[in-house]
C-alpha cells in the first residue's frame, strides 16, 4: 500500500498545510520578479497572458504534483518512480525527480543570495541609509552592496541558516509553524503597503498600466516568460508541491487546497505589483526597468516620501518573509530526498544539505564581485546580447528551462504514467468532481505538455 507509512510526518490539518504552500508559493517571484517582468513586458496584456498561464498550465500541474504527492506518500525521486507500470515507462520516470533534486540544490543556492539581500536591505533600511540625500544614488548603494563579497556572504548565510533552522524542526513544527506565524504577517505589511501606494497620485496609472490589456506590446518572447512565470510562482516543476502533498492526509482536498494556493498566490502577486508601480508612478519613474526595480528604483523612491524610512523597512521585512518560506520549501527538497530513500536522519541531512547550498551559494555572492567577469554563456540576439555570469546563468537555466521541463515531467507523468484510476482517487472525494476531473485529466494529458513543448520550441527558434 502506497500510503502505509506509519511514521512518515504529516501537517496539523488542511489549514496548516495550504499556509505552508502558500509560504511556498508567495516569495520573491511575487514581489520581486512578477512586477519587474510586468513592467519589462508592458503591463496588461502580459497580465493577461500570465493569468491565463495560471489558470491553464498552473494550476492543473499544482493539482497534479499535490495528488502525485499524496499518492505516493515520497519526495520526488519516489514519487516518479513508484507510480507507474513497467509499461508505462516504469522508473524511467525517476529522471524528473532527480532533475527536481538537483534543481533544489541550485535554485536555493542563488534564490538564497537574493534572500540574503533583503535582509540587508531591511538594515539599511532600519539604520537610514534611504536618506532624500541619497535618492539618486540608490544605484551606487545597490552596486556597492552586492559587490562587497564580505557582507553578502553574511546575509546569504544568515538566510541559510534561518531555512536550516526551520527545516530542521521537521513538517509540522518547523515549517509549518514558520508559515502560521510569517504569511499573516506578511499579508498584513502587503496590506498595509498597498493601501499606502493606493493613496498616491500614481495608484491610478498603476492600475492602468496593470489592467488594461494594449496586445501590441505583447512579444512571443513575453509569452515563454509568462509560462515560466507562472511555474516559478506556483512552485511548480521542482517537486516542492509533491513533497508537501507527501505530507497531506487522505481526508483534505487536494483540489481545494490546490485552488486557494494559486488564488493566493494571483492575488499577492497583483498587489505587489500595484503597491510598487503605484509608488513608481507617483515619482514619475518609468515601469520598466528591469531587476534593479525593487532594490534599486524602490528605495530610491521611498528616500522621497515622509517616513520613507519606514515604508522601506516594512516592504523589505516583507520581501525577506516571502523569501524564507518560499527557500525553505526548496531546502525540505532535498531534505527528504536524502530522508526517505538515503535513510538520514533529519538531523544531519539538513545540516549537511544545507552546508552544501550554502557553499555553492558562494559562487552567486561573488558573481557580483570577484567573479563579475566570469561568464558561463550568452545569450539573445543580434544586437541584445548579454554575457551570464554565474548568479545570472543559474537564473536563466532554472527559471526558463529546468522548471518548465519539471513541469512537462510532470504533466506527462501524471497524464500519461500514473494509472487514471489512482489520480481519481486522490481527487475523487473533491469538489471538483467527475466533469471536473475529466477535464483536469485531459489538460494535464494533452494541453499542458503541448503548450509547454510549444514554449519551449519557440524559445530555441523552431517554432
Ligand atoms: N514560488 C517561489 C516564488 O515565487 C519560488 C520557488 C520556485 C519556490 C520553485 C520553490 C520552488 O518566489
Ligand atoms: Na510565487
Amino acid at each position: 500500500m502506497s500510503a502505509g507509512n506509519e511514521t512518515r510526518e504529516h501537517w496539523s490539518g488542511p489549514v496548516g498545510f495550504v499556509l505552508a504552500a502558500v509560504g511556498s508559493a508567495v516569495g520573491l517571484g511575487n514581489v520581486w520578479k512578477f512586477p519587474y517582468i510586468t513592467g519589462i513586458n508592458g503591463g496588461g496584456a502580459f497580465v493577461l497572458v500570465y493569468l491565463g498561464c495560471i489558470a491553464v498550465v498552473g494550476l492543473p500541474l499544482l493539482i497534479a504534483e499535490m495528488s502525485i504527492g499524496r499518492r505516493s506518500q515520497k519526495e520526488p525521486v519516489g514519487a516518479f518512480s513508484s507510480l507507474a507500470h513497467a509499461g508505462r515507462g516504469g522508473k524511467l520516470w525517476g529522471i524528473f525527480g532527480w532533475l527536481a533534486v538537483v534543481t533544489a540544490f541550485l535554485l536555493l543556492s542563488f534564490y538564497s543570495v537574493v534572500g540574503g539581500w533583503t535582509i540587508g536591505y531591511f538594515i539599511k533600511a532600519v539604520s537610514g541609509t534611504f536618506t532624500p540625500e541619497a535618492a539618486a544614488s540608490s544605484g551606487e548603494i545597490f552596486d556597492t552592496f552586492v559587490s562587497d563579497p564580505v557582507q553578502s556572504t553574511i546575509y546569504h548565510a544568515i538566510f541559510m541558516a534561518a531555512c536550516i533552522g526551520v527545516v530542521l524542526g521537521g513538517v509540522s513544527r518547523g515549517i509549518e509553524r514558520a508559515a502560521r506565524v510569517l504569511m499573516p504577517v506578511f499579508a498584513v505589511l502587503l496590506l498595509v503597503l498597498l493601501g499606502y501606494s493606493l493613496t498616491l497620485d500614481g495608484a491610478g496609472e498603476a492600475l492602468r498600466f496593470m489592467f488594461y490589456p494594449d496586445f501590441s506590446k505583447l512579444t512571443p518572447a513575453a509569452v515563454l516568460e509568462a509560462l515560466g512565470h507562472s511555474f516559478f510562482t506556483l512552485s511548480l516543476g521542482m517537486g516542492v508541491m509533491i513533497v508537501y502533498g507527501s505530507y497531506l492526509s487522505k481526508q483534505d482536498s487536494v483540489f481545494k487546497s490546490g485552488l486557494a494556493v494559486s488564488i493566493a498566490d494571483t492575488l499577492i502577486a497583483l498587489a505587489a505589483g500595484v503597491t510598487i508601480f503605484g509608488i513608481v508612478f507617483s515619482a514619475g519613474k518609468e515601469p520598466g526597468s528591469g531587476a534593479g526595480l525593487v532594490f534599486i528604483t524602490l528605495p530610491s523612491l521611498f528616500a522621497q516620501l515622509p517616513a520613507g524610512s519606514l515604508w522601506a523597512a516594512i516592504f523589505f521585512l516583507l520581501l525577506g518573509f516571502a523569501a524564507l518560506t518560499s527557500g525553505m520549501s526548496i531546502l525540505e527538497v532535498a531534505v527528504a530526498y536524502f530522508v526517505d530513500e538515503r535513510g538520514k536522519s533529519r538531523k544531519v541531512a539538513t545540516l549537511t544539505f544545507g552546508g552544501i547550498i550554502f557553499a555553492l551559494g558562494l559562487l552567486s555572492v561573488l558573481s557580483f564581485s570577484v567573479l563579475s567577469d566570469v561568464h558561463l554563456m550568452t545569450v539573445g540576439q543580434g544586437d541584445e546580447l548579454k554575457d551570464l555570469t554565474v548568479f545570472d546563468t543559474l537564473d536563466y537555466l532554472i527559471s526558463n528551462w529546468a522548471l518548465t521541463l519539471g513541469g512537462l515531467g510532470v504533466a506527462l507523468y501524471a497524464g500519461w504514467g500514473v494509472s487514471r484510476d489512482d489520480l481519481w482517487d486522490e481527487l475523487k472525494d473533491d469538489a471538483l468532481g467527475k466533469a471536473g476531473f475529466a477535464g483536469w485529466f485531459l489538460i494535464t494529458r494533452f494541453v499542458a505538455p503541448v503548450a509547454v513543448i510549444l514554449v519551449l520550441l519557440h524559445s530555441v527558434g523552431v517554432v
